[in-house]
C-alpha cells in the first residue's frame, strides 16, 4: 500500500523533476492576507507573486500546503467525523507557474502524474472545465484523449476559482474520479452530483484574471496556475477507500484514540475516534506554530477544536485526559514532513494537557445541566439559548460544542437565543466599565470592539503582516478616512500593545493609498489601537494594511524584558527570597526594575547578580512559552505579580538551566514568570547585561536600572572613554588611576591645612611668635585683636593657641571677614569660675551688628552683620574684665 508519506515525496518529487522549486509549506496563520484566519490552500503564500506585486528566484513551485478550514469563512468544524471527507485539517498538494507554464503543460503534467506516476485508471478519470473555456477542453482532448462527454463544460462558479472578494482569479479545470455504480451520485453539473460517485481530485486555476473591490476584473499582466489537490483524498483512492478516514494515516490516529481509551476503533464510538483523529492534527499543527488556547481569535478556535474533540474522548468514557497521549502517533506519521510537530512535541502535550485537566473539571457538570435543560423540553425542541449560553459562560462549552452534542441527540441549539444573552452580557460589562481616565479611556472602543470584535495579536511570532482597518478614529470619533493625526484599530496585529512594563511597538503602516508612522500601541477593551500619524497620502476603513513593526525597537524591547526575568532570578537567588516584583519598565533604551528590599545592594551584591545573569544569557537557551491556569503555574514555581489579577490562563515564560546549588524557579529551570509579553527566542539575543546601580525608589522598595546588547557595550565603552581622559589627564595608565587620584586627593588635604596655617600665621603678624598686644586689665591678661584674611572657622583653634601662650588671660579675636564680621572669645581654665567666654561674647556682639552668640565658659563664638566698630567691640570686653571684683 502506497503510504500517504509516499504520496507526498511522489507529488513533490514528481514536480521537482519538471524545475519546480520544492518550497516548504507556509505556517498556518497566514502572514500575508489579513481577511484569512488560517491557510486554507496551497496558493495563499503565493497570493503577491500572481499579481506581480512580488518576485523570486523561481517561476515553478510544489508544496505540500498546512491548510485549517475551522473558521472564517471556510468552516468545515461541524461536519467533522460525521463525513467521509471532511476535515479540519488536511495537507494540500500543488503545484505553481508564475508567469510560466499554462493551460497545456499543466493539464498535461496532472494527467501524467495521475495516470503514470500513480498508475490510476484513466476510464475512472473526467474532467470539468469552465463553459466558455474552449481551449482547456481541446488540451484536454489532445493531451489524455478525453471524449467530449467526460469532458464537462460548467457554467458556475464551481469552475471559476477566486481567493476571496478581491484578488488573483481565472477559470479553471477539476479532475474527477468515478468510485463505481455501486455508489450512488452523477457526474459534475448532473442532478445527482453531490452523491459520493464522483469525487473531486484536483483543482487546476488559470490565473488570468484579479478581481477588485468595486466589482471589476482584468486581466493579469501574466498566465499563471494555481493547483490542489487533497492529500487525504487521493490517499483514499491510491489505497482503494472511498473513506478518507480509512487512509493509513488517519487510521494510525483513530487507532491510537481506540487505545488509549480502550475502546474498539470500528464500534460504536468510531465518530468519536474519527473527531479525535481529525482535531488531535489541527490542535497539534496550531499549538506548534505557537498559537495558543484563548478566549479570542484564533486562540479561540484552537480552543474550541481542542474542547469539542475532549468531549469526544469523554463520550467515550475515559477518566483521565486523552489527547495529549496521542501526540507520539502524530509525530510518528507526520513528524518526518514536518519537523515543527517534533520540534513542538513538548508544548503540544503539554498544552493539550493542561486544557484537558481544566475542561474536564466542568465537562461533567456541564453535560448534567444540559441534560437536565433537555429533559423538561418537549422532544424535538430546540435547547433554549439562555441554557447553551450558561454552558458558555460557566462551563466552558463552546456554543458549537453543545451543538455537537446535540447533534448525536438530533437537536439544535435556539441561536438566536444565545445571542441576545451574550448581547446582554456585553451590555452588562459596558455599563459596569469605567475609564482610567487616559486619553485612549472612551466609550467609543466599546463601540468598536462590539462592531468588529477584538483584535488578533501576532506578534509573538512575528513583526510584519497584513491586517485590516476595522476603525479609524480622529480627534475622538470614528471616520471613515484620515490623513493626520489618527488611532487605528485593526483586525489583527503584530504590534505589541503596552502592558506589563514592557512598552507599545512603533513600526509602519502601509495600504495602497498611504502610509502612516505608528508612534505607540496600547490596549483599551480587547482592541489594540495604534497610535499613528499619517504621513503619505490618507487611509481608509477597511482597507488591507501591511503592518511592520520597528524590528530594532522592538528587539531591544524584548532584550530588555527578558533580562529583566533573569534579573528577578538573580536577586532571589543572591538576596533571598523575599525579593517579590514591585514595577518595572522594559523600554528600547533601558530596564528598570523595583523589587521589595529594604536596604541598599553592596558592590559585592550587585556585582554578583550581574555576573549571574550574564551567565544565564550566555547558555544561550531557548525561551519556552506555556500556558497553563494561575494555579497550575504558582504550583511549579512561577514568580507572579503580587496582587495582580490574572484572568483563567496565564502565558508562562521560562528560561535558562539553574546552575550549580542555585534555586531556580521551578524543576530544573532557571527563571519561570506568568507574562504576557514578548521575549528573545533564545537568551544570547541579550548580549550582554550591565547594571547602573541600585537606588531608593520608595520605603521598602529598590530600584535597579540597567541596560543590555549594544546599550551595554555603548555604556561601557563610553565609561572606558572617560577613564581614558582621566589616564591622560594624569599622565598615567588607566590601571593607575584610582591610586593616583587618592594620592592627590590626600596631597590636597595637605596641601590645604598648609595653606589654612600660613594664612593664620600671616594673619597674626607674618610668623607664629608674632602676637597682639597684651594688656593687663583689672590683674587680668587681656589679648584682643581685629584680624584679617582668616575665616569664622579659623578663630577658635586661634583663641586655643593664644590662650596657651599665655597660660592664663582672656582672648577676644575678631574676623573682618569681607566686611562682616566673626568673632571668637576665650577664658583660660583658671578663669572660668569669674568670667564666661559667653558673658564676654555678648558684650561684643551688639558693637559688630550682631545678636548674642553661644559656647562655653572657656570659649564663645559669634558673628555679626558690620566690623566697623570693632575697636569698640573690643573695649566692650575689657569693660567686662574691668567691672570684675
Ligand atoms: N487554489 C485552488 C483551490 O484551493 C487550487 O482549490
Amino acid at each position: 500500500m502506497t503510504s500517504l508519506a509516499d504520496i507526498r515525496s511522489t507529488f513533490l518529487n514528481y514536480f521537482g523533476k519538471q524545475g519546480h522549486e520544492i518550497v516548504a509549506s507556509s505556517p498556518l496563520v497566514p502572514r500575508n492576507d489579513p481577511t484569512l484566519m488560517f491557510a486554507n490552500s496551497g496558493m495563499v503564500q503565493f497570493k503577491n507573486l500572481f499579481t506581480g506585486v512580488e518576485t523570486r528566484d523561481y517561476t515553478r513551485a510544489t508544496t505540500s500546503q498546512k491548510c485549517v478550514r475551522a473558521g472564517g469563512k471556510h468552516n468545515d468544524l461541524d461536519n467533522v467525523g460525521y463525513t467521509a471527507r471532511h476535515h479540519t485539517f488536511f495537507e494540500m498538494l500543488g503545484n505553481f507557474s508564475f508567469g510560466d507554464y499554462f493551460k497545456a503543460e499543466a493539464i498535461a503534467f496532472a494527467w501524467e502524474l495521475l495516470t503514470k506516476d500513480f498508475g490510476i485508471d484513466k476510464n475512472r478519470l473526467l474532467v470539468t472545465v469552465y463553459h466558455t473555456d474552449d481551449e482547456a477542453a481541446e488540451i484536454w482532448k489532445k493531451v489524455a484523449g478525453l471524449p467530449d462527454d467526460r469532458i464537462i463544460r460548467i457554467p458556475t462558479d464551481d469552475n471559476f476559482w477566486r481567493m476571496g472578494p478581491t484578488g488573483p482569479c481565472g477559470p479553471c479545470t477539476e479532475i474527477f474520479y468515478d468510485h463505481g455504480d455501486h455508489i450512488w451520485g452523477g457526474p459534475p453539473g448532473s442532478p445527482d452530483e453531490d452523491g459520493d460517485r464522483f469525487i473531486e481530485i484536483w483543482n487546476i486555476v488559470f490565473m488570468q484574471n484579479e478581481q477588485f473591490e468595486d466589482g471589476t476584473m482584468k486581466p493579469l499582466q501574466m498566465q499563471s496556475i494555481d493547483t490542489g489537490m487533497g492529500l487525504e483524498r487521493i490517499g483514499a483512492l491510491l489505497q482503494g477507500k472511498h473513506d478518507n478516514y480509512d487512509t493509513d494515516l488517519m487510521r494510525a490516529l483513530i487507532e491510537a484514540s481506540a487505545d488509549a481509551t480502550s475502546t474498539d476503533p470500528d464500534g460504536p464510538g468510531n465518530t468519536h475516534h474519527r473527531v479525535i483523529a481529525d482535531h488531535l492534527r489541527s490542535t497539534s499543527f496550531l499549538i506548534a506554530e505557537g498559537v495558543l488556547p484563548s478566549n479570542e481569535g484564533r486562540g479561540y478556535v484552537l480552543r474550541r477544536i481542542m474542547r469539542r474533540a475532549m468531549r469526544h474522548a469523554h463520550q467515550l468514557g475515559g477518566k483521565d485526559p486523552v489527547m495529549h497521549r496521542l501526540v507520539p502517533a502524530l509525530v510518528q506519521q507526520m513528524g518526518a514532513a514536518y519537523p515543527e510537530l517534533g520540534q513542538g512535541q513538548r508544548l503540544i502535550e503539554e498544552t493539550l494537557l493542561n486544557e484537558e485537566v481544566r475542561f474536564k473539571q466542568t465537562l461533567d457538570r456541564g453535560l448534567k445541566l444540559l441534560d437536565d435543560a433537555l429533559s423538561g423540553l418537549a422532544e424535538d425542541a430546540a435547547l433554549p439559548g439562555e441554557a447553551a449560553f450558561k454552558l458558555y459562560d460557566t462551563y466552558g462549552f463552546p456554543l458549537d460544542l453543545t451543538q455537537d452534542a446535540l447533534r448525536e441527540k438530533g437537536r439544535e441549539v435556539d441561536t438566536a437565543g444565545f445571542d441576545a444573552a451574550m448581547a446582554a452580557q456585553k451590555a452588562k460589562a459596558r455599563a459596569a466599565w469605567s475609564g482610567t481616565g487616559e486619553a485612549a479611556d472612551s466609550a467609543i472602543w466599546f463601540d468598536i470592539a462590539d462592531e468588529s470584535g477584538t483584535t488578533d495579536f501576532l506578534g509573538y511570532d512575528t513583526l510584519t503582516a497584513e491586517g485590516q482597518i476595522a476603525a479609524l478614529v480622529v480627534d475622538g470619533a470614528t471616520a471613515d478616512q484620515a490623513d493626520g493625526t489618527v488611532q487605528i484599530v485593526l483586525n489583527q496585529t503584530p504590534f505589541y500593545a503596552e502592558a506589563g512594563g514592557q512598552v507599545g511597538d512603533a513600526g509602519l503602516l502601509v495600504t495602497e493609498t498611504g502610509k502612516a508612522e505608528i508612534t505607540d500601541t496600547k490596549k483599551v477593551t480587547g482592541l489594540y489601537v495604534h497610535f499613528a500619524k499619517v504621513v503619505e497620502g490618507s487611509l481608509s476603513k477597511g482597507q488591507g494594511a501591511e503592518l511592520v513593526v520597528d524590528a530594532a525597537r522592538r528587539g531591544a524591547i524584548q532584550a530588555n524584558h527578558s533580562a529583566t526575568h533573569l534579573l528577578n532570578e538573580a536577586l532571589r537567588e543572591v538576596l533571598g527570597d523575599h525579593i517579590a516584583q514591585r514595577g518595572s519598565l522594559n523600554a528600547p533604551d533601558r530596564l528598570r526594575f523595583d523589587f521589595s528590599h529594604t536596604k541598599a545592594l553592596s558592590d559585592d551584591e550587585l556585582a554578583q547578580v550581574e555576573r549571574d545573569v550574564n551567565a544565564i544569557i550566555r547558555q544561550n537557551t531557548a525561551v519556552e512559552t506555556r500556558i497553563m491556569t494561575p494555579d497550575d503555574a504558582r504550583a511549579m514555581g512561577a514568580q507572579a505579580l503580587f496582587g495582580e489579577k490574572y484572568g483563567d490562563e496565564v502565558r508562562v515564560v521560562s528560561m535558562g538551566r539553574k546552575v550549580g546549588s542555585g534555586k531556580g524557579s521551578g524543576g530544573d529551570t532557571y527563571s519561570l514568570e506568568l507574562c504576557g509579553g514578548t521575549h528573545v527566542k533564545q537568551l544570547g539575543e541579550i548580549g550582554a547585561f550591565v547594571t547602573l546601580g541600585d537606588s531608593a525608589s520608595s520605603a521598602g522598595v529598590r530600584r535597579i536600572e540597567a541596560l543590555t546588547g549594544q546599550a551595554a557595550l555603548d555604556y561601557l565603552r563610553g565609561q572606558d572613554a572617560r577613564l581614558g581622559l582621566a589616564a591622560a589627564a594624569l599622565k598615567a595608565p588607566p590601571s593607575e588611576v584610582a591610586d593616583r587620584v587618592k594620592a592627590l586627593l590626600e596631597e590636597r588635604k595637605a596641601l590645604a591645612n598648609e595653606v589654612a596655617q600660613l594664612r593664620r600665621e600671616l594673619a597674626m603678624g607674618g610668623s607664629s611668635d608674632a602676637s597682639p598686644d597684651q594688656v593687663d586689665v583689672n590683674g587680668i591678661c587681656f589679648m584682643g585683636q581685629v584680624l584679617s584674611g582668616v575665616s569664622g572657622k579659623d578663630l577658635p583653634s586661634l583663641v586655643d593657641q593664644f590662650k596657651d601662650r599665655i597660660g592664663t588671660g582672656v582672648v577676644v579675636l575678631i574676623a573682618d571677614t569681607g566686611g562682616k564680621a566673626a568673632v571668637a572669645a576665650g577664658v583660660t581654665k583658671d578663669l572660668t569660675d569669674r568670667v564666661s567666654a559667653v558673658d564676654i561674647l555678648r558684650a561684643v556682639t551688639p558693637k559688630l551688628g550682631g545678636k548674642g552668640g553661644g559656647g562655653r565658659p572657656d570659649m564663645a563664638q559669634g558673628g555679626g552683620a558690620s566690623v566697623e566698630n570693632a575697636d569698640a567691640a573690643i573695649a566692650a570686653a575689657k569693660a567686662i574684665l574691668e567691672g570684675l571684683k
